[in-house]
């Protein structure tokens, strides 16, 4: 579904890139970690498949039509559901508002059904008193889940979230790749975590570890 073609990417010095002649591919249905050391790219490799920046060099392919010719405002709208570690709620808002608005923007099949949206959240555990409230007053483990939930109901059959468990305890990091898990395996959409955690790697249909300017497929 994504294939990045001879991707690489560098910030100052075209002499030190991050990463260089990547060629990857990404299947709908299935769930992919990247792992790989601070600093090594990670972050930047997932803005470049958010549509977030463009590759210095070579090409990103979305079902065979490069990234530039679907046009990156386009993409980001219709293609691509991203979970960042803050979360990327609209702060003035409540969880319900979040969702509904998302699904409004985004022209998703479910744009407008409060009963759906209302669904989502509470089997991820945003109670319907919760799901009212303004996102701020939400702690950061619920705001994950509810960035979650806006995934869920937005039809992007691209996800891709970093670091989506950096700030939440062994049970919220559970329920929340399985969550992953069932966006991938349920709803057929390809999903691309970074993460640091190994034990949430692992539980990832792919592993891959971004080392030496190049991404190594783990066993
Ligand atoms: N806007 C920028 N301008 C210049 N250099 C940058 C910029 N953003 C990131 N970098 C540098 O590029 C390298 C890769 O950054 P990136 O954020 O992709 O790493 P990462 O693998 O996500 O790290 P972490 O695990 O700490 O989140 C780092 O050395 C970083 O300092
Ligand atoms: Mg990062």
């Amino acid at each position: 579904m994504l294939k990045t073609e001879g991707l690489g990417y560098w910030y100052q010095d075209k002499d030190q890139p991050l990463f260089q002649g990547i060629d990857l591919e990404f299947d709908a249905g299935q769930s992919y970690a990247i792992l790989g050391h601070s600093g090594s790219g990670k972050t930047t490799f997932l803005s470049l498949i958010a549509g977030l920046d463009q590759p210095k060099e070579g090409d990103i392919k979305l079902n065979e039509r490069s990234l530039k010719q679907i046009g990156l405002t386009n993409f980001r709208r219709h293609d691509v559901s991203i979970v960042f570690q803050a979360y990327n709620l609209f702060t003035y808002m409540s969880p319900l508002n979040n969702l509904l608005t998302a699904m409004a923007i985004t022209d998703a099949a479910h744009a407008g059904d409060k009963a759906y949206a209302r669904q989502v959240l509470s089997d991820l555990g945003i109670s319907t008193d919760l799901a009212e409230r303004n996102v701020q007053h939400l702690s950061g483990g619920q705001q994950q889940r509810v960035a979650i939930a806006r995934t869920m109901c937005c039809d992007a059959k691209l996800v891709v979230a970093d670091e989506p468990t950096g700030n939440l305890d062994e049970d919220n990091t559970k329920e929340v790749i399985q969550q992953f898990q069932k966006i991938a395996h349920e709803q057929g959409k390809c999903v691309i975590i970074v993460t640091h955690e190994p034990d949430v790697a692992s539980q990832c249909d792919h592993q891959f570890r971004l080392e030496n300017k190049q991404f190594v497929e783990l066993a």
